[in-house]
């Protein structure tokens, strides 16, 4: 088992936007490498790598056309296996991202899958057997091939759908496979083998790409969740340590299935936008969010998986708004104070614990769309492209934010009041006390409904600590009688606590021992 889970602190790397070693525009490798002090002096141990294999970047990496082979753009899978050697001198860990559900149309797979004649990856895609038959429900690719047949779609209308067959497949239409039929088995045989070169070469697990989506007409999942325990069977015989982090949103299935942790989603029904991202977020200092509708599923989703406390709330990502979109000054401290006291492992996406900007007007580049402006080059000081690479502005691969007062690490690192610092103290203490790290319990005293603050206990190891957070502009109040022994976080004016009374003075947080 990954223990190292238990204490893990992710940092999500872009590697087309972290560090640009060579001058090219785009980031790369040896630029992680060189930035790994920051991360790990931030307080971060463990890296999330978006995408780096071959791909046509159709989807910024998401399209993979080699699963064995890193992108030339970002290096070589030596410099790869160099990251990871690096990591582990450090006492890091490094996930990559697995994108088992489908490929680039450039992969040699789909490229023989597409050939009239039968052949070894006939059955590597969901297919129909009737060009003028598409499979319902799930888009294609057509026209294509010489092959007769509609190929089923799994994201953008080119990445073809890889086949791990029908969980209920319907029996007039002998296209649909059912999960055990060869082709299915060697789909899934093809993926491990993607696994066992990797974890070989030293990677620590996987983040797993639409990790939900692999088996068909499996409305329940049943399906997925069997192929996942198969995969956890796997890792277990050869490759124990190995840490599985799914892009599923459902965590239990996903527990279910073999996976340590899951991310909320920002789509769905996590309500988890609900916090950062809407017209009125719960963490904006209006006052006029409300946290209840995210507390009530949250709670759900923690009884149904056991309490396993495994559900990982990223500050962001590549695929959603930058948090400074929505929250600014203290706003995003406190919701950073909630992400670093949260079960589960926290999730950083690169530049958000300087607060980066959403960069508005962004032509879309590699399939980004609105996604462009959370993409766009790490900020580290006031050198040339802010010392993110040493090309041309016009050769970047996004433009950076041109604003004039954009955040940088160099800036936010000399100032002692800055976001940069306040998530690094809230990191160094949420290590520092077993309750608030990962598989620490969680309970609910008030549920931020219209406004009221956010509160709750985590314990662990007979440790309780209570957290309250008051985002609002206006002072509110919980009832209860806490008397706390030590007050191991503060921001704002200090919360008191008085005759069986919570007081929570305007945009103020902190965590107490009690
Ligand atoms: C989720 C990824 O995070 C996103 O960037 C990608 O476009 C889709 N899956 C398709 O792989």
């Amino acid at each position: 088992m990954a223990a190292w889970l238990d204490k893990a602190i992710f940092y999500e790397i872009y590697p087309q936007s972290f560090q640009d070693t060579n001058g090219d525009g785009i980031g790369d490798i040896p630029g992680i490498v060189q930035r790994l002090p920051y991360i790990q002096e931030l307080g971060c141990n463990a890296i999330w790598l978006n995408p780096c294999f071959a791909s046509a970047f159709g989807d910024a990496g998401y399209d993979v056309s080699d699963y064995y082979q890193v992108a030339p753009r970002y290096g070589t899978n030596e410099d790869l296996k160099h990251l990871f050697e690096e990591a582990h001198r450090r006492g890091m860990h490094v996930l990559l991202d697995l994108v088992p559900g489908h490929t680039s149309t450039a992969h040699k797979w789909f490229q023989e899958s597409m050939k009239a004649e039968k052949n070894p990856y006939t059955d590597r895609y969901v297919w129909t057997d009737s060009i003028w038959e598409e499979p319902e429900g799930m888009g294609s690719l057509r026209g294509i091939s010489d092959r007769d047949g509609s190929c089923a779609v799994n994201f953008f209308s080119h990445q073809p759908a890889l086949n791990y067959g029908f969980y209920r497949p319907d029996p007039s239409k002998k296209w649909q496979q059912p999960m055990d039929a060869p082709g299915p088995r060697a789909t899934l045989a093809a993926m491990k083998d993607v696994m066992r070169f990797w974890l070989t070469l030293g990677c620590d697990g996987f983040r797993v790409d639409m990790a939900g989506s692999l088996v068909k007409n499996d409305e329940d999942s049943r399906g997925t969740i069997r192929l996942w325990q198969n995969v956890r069977d796997f890792l277990d015989r050869e490759f124990p340590h190995a840490a599985m982090v799914s892009e599923w949103g459902e965590p239990d299935k996903s527990l279910q299935g073999g996976f340590h942790m899951d991310f909320l989603l920002h789509f769905g029904p996590s309500h988890y936008n609900d916090l950062f991202r809407c017209e009125e977020p719960y963490f904006s200092s209006r006052g006029r969010g409300d946290a209840s509708a995210f507390v009530k599923k949250y709670v759900e989703n923690y009884e149904k998986a056991a309490r396993k406390g495994m559900i990982c709330i990223p500050s962001g990502n590549h695929d959603m708004d930058r948090l400074a979109r929505s929250l600014s000054g203290a706003e995003r401290k406190i919701a950073f104070a909630f992400l670093l006291s949260m079960p589960g492992a926290p999730f950083i996406y690169y530049g958000d614990e300087i607060g980066m900007n959403y960069v508005e007007n962004l032509v879309s580049v590699e399939g980004g769309y609105g996604r462009t402006g959370s993409r766009s080059p790490m900020q580290w000081d006031n050198g040339a492209n802010a010392g993110f690479s040493s090309a041309p502005p016009e050769k970047l691969y996004i433009p950076l934010d041109a604003s004039k007062n954009r955040p940088t690490v160099s800036a936010q690192m000399a100032d002692k009041t800055s976001l940069y610092h306040e998530v690094r103290r809230l990191i160094a203490i949420r290590q520092e006390n077993a309750a608030l790290q990962n598989k620490g319990d969680i309970a609910f005293v008030s549920d931020g409904k219209d406004a009221a603050p956010l509160a709750y206990i985590r314990s662990a190891q007979g440790e309780q600590v209570l957290v309250v957070l008051n985002p609002s502009g206006r002072e509110a109040t919980i009832a209860g009688a806490y008397m706390p022994k030590k007050t191991l976080y503060s921001f704002g004016e200090e919360i008191s606590f008085a005759n069986e009374t919570v007081t929570a003075p305007p945009c103020s947080a902190g965590f107490f021992r009690l």
